[in-house]
């Protein structure tokens, strides 16, 4: 009999493509999205669909017990780390309850592995590059959420021998991504203003650094982990190595797009951490890690993607807690 396994966030970017992984190594995926973030267009052919919410205590309880799940892909958050400072609640309910809700039920359910998504936003602002032996200090909400999460796998795990697999991955990019959400991912920021005939917007000088990982690099990898029980109770940065300034990268979207010269908008620098990029050894030593596509090759097959994507205006987040101090473009 193939396994069965649960993707959360399975209709989104990151968990659609690793859904879509174990379908093809023969698993039978279960995938449970509230569609809030992601499109159930999404949701790869194979794996089977429940819109839900990881908040909806009794629709996970009833899914675990019908499923007996084998292992559990916890991606399902909202990830917009800049704005979650002002969406605080929202936040810890969606990305910390949401996510213990899975640990109990998996704990109860005796899952072999529960590979949770984290960020390298639990390092906050730490010495380059980013390595698993450093202690984190998240600085924003949805950093200091994620590494409670971890925490909490860490617990359960002494407690009740729940295995787990921590990935922490960095700016991911690639086909399927949300391109309207204009609080995260900086490249489909980019591609949806050149496809709706706007400036690009860059918060302050557009020096700050970040190393962009292509989807198809990672998502093998983390749908393969928890085959591999050397990996279980592990913590591993994964993406790409070569940091970029967003000028620099301002450059090649417009190249991968074939629009040579794109306008640019400096808005008032917002609060968020100057370089970010961190270390791969070890998952290069745990998983023979070895990212194949370059930055510009990952663009073109993104911009080839979201030529024929929805493209449009952005949504704006309903319920902001916390006006103060929100950066303009975000009113
Ligand atoms: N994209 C990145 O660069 C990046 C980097 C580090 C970590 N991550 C993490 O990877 C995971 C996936 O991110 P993504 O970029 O694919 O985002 P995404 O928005 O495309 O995917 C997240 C999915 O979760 C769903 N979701 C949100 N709240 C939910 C809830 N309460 N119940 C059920 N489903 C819910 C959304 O509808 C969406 O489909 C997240 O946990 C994120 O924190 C992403």
């Amino acid at each position: 009999m193939s396994d069965k396994i649960l993707v959360t966030g399975g209709a989104g970017f990151i968990g659609s493509h690793v859904a879509e992984e174990l379908v093809a190594r023969g698993a039978e995926v279960v995938v449970l999205d509230d569609l809030s973030g992601g499109y159930a267009g999404n949701v790869p052919q194979g794996a089977r669909f429940i819109k839900g919410s990881v908040l909806d205590t009794a629709l996970i309880k009833r899914i675990f017990q019908k499923h007996k799940f084998k292992y559990v892909f916890h991606l399902a958050a909202y990830a917009a780390e800049g704005l979650s400072h002002f969406i605080k609640k929202f936040n810890y309910e969606n990305n910390l309850i949401g996510s213990v809700n899975l640990i109990n039920a998996s704990v109860n359910h005796n899952v072999k592995c529960f590979a949770f998504t984290s960020s390298i936003a639990v390092y906050g602002e730490n010495q380059l590059p980013m390595t698993e032996a450093l202690t984190p200090c998240p600085e924003d909400s949805y950093g200091i959420s994620k590494l409670a999460v971890e925490q909490e796998l860490k617990a359960s795990k002494r407690l009740f021998g729940l295995d787990y697999i921590v990935f922490r991955p960095h700016n991911v990019y690639g086909e399927r991504q949300n391109i309207r959400d204009k609080y995260r991912n900086v490249i489909g920021i980019f591609m949806n203003q050149i496809m709706t005939g706007k400036p690009l917007t860059v918060f302050g000088d557009g020096k700050q650094k970040r190393a962009f990982t292509y989807i198809k690099d990672i998502a093998p990898v983390m749908a393969g982990s928890v085959f591999n029980r050397r990996a279980y109770g592990q913590v591993f940065n994964i993406g790409a190595d070569k940091p970029y300034s967003v000028n620099e990268l301002i450059g090649k979207v417009c190249k991968a797009m074939g629009a040579p010269s794109c306008e640019v908008r400096h808005l008032q620098a917002r609060l968020e951490v100057k370089y970010a990029f961190s270390s791969h050894e070890k998952v290069r030593k745990f998983f023979s890690y070895r990212p194949r596509y370059s930055l510009e090759e990952g663009l073109a097959a993104m911009a080839l993607w979201a030529r024929t994507s929805k493209c449009g205006p952005t949504k704006k987040f309903r319920n902001i807690e916390i006006m103060k101090n929100l950066p303009k473009g975000w009113l």
